[in-house]
């Protein structure tokens, strides 16, 4: 059975930064995650003693676009977009069993005690530790479809979480519709299953889409399931920690700041209240926890999907588009295309639409395929020498946008498109060398530097 443990199993230990002595859990995980991202460097986490607490923890798995890839069954990053699509094509339904070990333990009524998970304080300002991994499984009011998404979480006492569902994503949509029934929302939230659960849950797809139909679809077989103890729902039966609850209709209280995707802390929140009423877990459970804030795991999750998902949607309109990046830089509000341009207004075409499959974006800039897109020293030299701001770019102003961006306004920012492909009437020849020339570099360099 496919399971976080099976995951780790498959894991090579040079992949690991392993911690055998008691860890202080309060921001430590952040601190050591961000510092070495400064060195390039992104191996997973592994806290065997967290401080005060009975579970190890484990971090930052979604840090790098290889290890993703490999999550998704492909060799490499490269290799990322045709496994994703291919899941998204090939779903497969999971399936329901009769047991689980995430059910070995069963906390209900006064024994739930969520204060003794390892949950941590992220960042300095955050209101106080935070659940920012879990997964948060409901079900359509209506049409009983399953949903699968991240929210963060602020614990609030052993049975009380405050939560914001400020992408206001479909389990938004499912809270409204329940209220207006006059009903509380059921939810399941998931800590600690396979990875490739975590990868549909972060996707956004059509909201008839059960995304643990496309995690079967990337792990080859379906997802076991068990049914939940107190409310109508069914989770990952290999999960390692699941907490029961319901997400109150009609009532808010104050929630946040929290340490965003956007790099800075944040109020904006809907201001929601979970209520526990079981938590269920393995006999020893594995806590995950996900790097918040703009680190390379958040944003790495929340967009290597998106990116394929919306890279497709693109070709087939225009066929000539070659790669999507939505580079770190930019959180989630930038991204970068190149194109086979084949004639004027190509790119400004392709931008549109770009703009218009995803809300977040404020600024996209299209190039050539010479352009390495993942290269944002390439990108300015397109813009230096290959674009001029009187006739290149377009700007549309008040559009529907990310809230969570803190120079937006009510709601709405302006979308800037830049065409920074070769004009028609271009003369210049772009420098380079005779293939001969930099074959005999590389031989030079790999004498005298062997061990590269
Ligand atoms: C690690 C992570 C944390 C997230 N936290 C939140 C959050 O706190 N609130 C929120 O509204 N969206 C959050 N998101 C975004 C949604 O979970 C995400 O857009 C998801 O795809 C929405 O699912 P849906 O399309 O099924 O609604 C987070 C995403 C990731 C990857």
């Amino acid at each position: 059975m496919a399971s976080l443990r099976t995951f780790l199993d498959s894991l090579p230990e040079e992949e690991i930064l392993r911690f055998k002595n008691p860890m202080e859990m309060d921001y430590t995980p952040t601190a050591l995650a961000l510092e070495l991202e400064k060195e390039q460097k992104f191996p997973m986490l592994w806290f065997e003693k967290p401080n005060g607490f009975d579970m190890p923890v484990v971090a930052n798995i979604f840090a790098h676009r290889d290890r993703i890839a490999r999550i998704a069954g492909a060799p490499d990053a490269a290799g990322f977009n045709q496994a994703w699509l291919r899941a998204e094509n090939n779903p497969i339904a999971p399936r329901i069993v009769d047991s689980g070990p995430v059910q070995e333990v069963v906390f209900t009524g006064d024994e739930v005690d969520v204060e003794t998970l390892p949950i941590s304080r992220h960042f300095q300002a955050d209101a106080g530790r935070y659940i920012g991994s879990g997964i948060l499984m409901c079900k359509d009011p209506d049409t009983g479809v399953r949903n699968l998404s991240f929210q963060r979480l602020q614990m609030k006492g052993r049975d009380r979480f405050g939560a914001s569902l400020h992408s206001r994503g479909h389990i938004w949509d499912h809270l409204i519709r329940s209220q207006n029934k006059g009903k509380n929302l059921e939810v399941a939230v998931v800590i600690g299953a396979h990875p490739a659960i975590y990868l549909a849950a972060a996707a956004k797809v059509a909201m008839e889409v059960d995304e643990l139909d496309i995690a079967g679809g990337l792990l080859g077989k379906p997802i076991d399931l068990v049914k939940c103890r107190t409310i109508d729902m069914e989770v990952p039966a290999s999960a390692e920690i699941v907490i029961e609850g319901e997400l109150l209709a009609n009532a808010t209280e104050d929630e946040g700041p929290y340490g965003e995707y956007t790099g800075y802390s944040t109020y904006r929140s809907t201001r929601n209240i979970f209520m526990v009423k079981a938590v269920t877990r393995r006999r020893e459970p594995i806590y995950l926890d996900i790097i918040p804030g703009n680190s390379s795991e958040h944003l790495l999750l929340g967009r290597c999907a998106k990116e394929a998902h919306v890279f497709e949607r693109l070709r087939e309109v225009v066929p000539d588009v070659k790669a999507l990046n939505y580079p770190k830089s930019g959180t989630h509000f930038h991204a970068y295309i190149s194109l086979k341009k084949r004639v004027e207004g190509q790119a400004r075409h392709a931008l549109m639409l770009l703009f218009g499959l995803d809300s977040y974006l404020k600024l996209a800039i299209a190039v050539d395929e010479d352009i390495d897109i993942y290269n944002e020293e390439d990108i300015l030299f397109a813009l230096a020498t290959r674009f001029q701001a009187d006739t290149d770019m377009f700007v549309v102003p008040k559009v529907f946008c990310n809230r969570l961006d803190p120079s937006s306004v009510e709601g709405m920012s302006a979308k800037l498109g830049i065409d920074a492909t070769i004009p028609q009437d271009f003369d210049a020849e772009r420098i380079a060398l005779p293939p001969e020339a930099l074959e005999r570099a590389r031989l030079a360099l790999a004498e005298l530097f062997p061990e590269k």
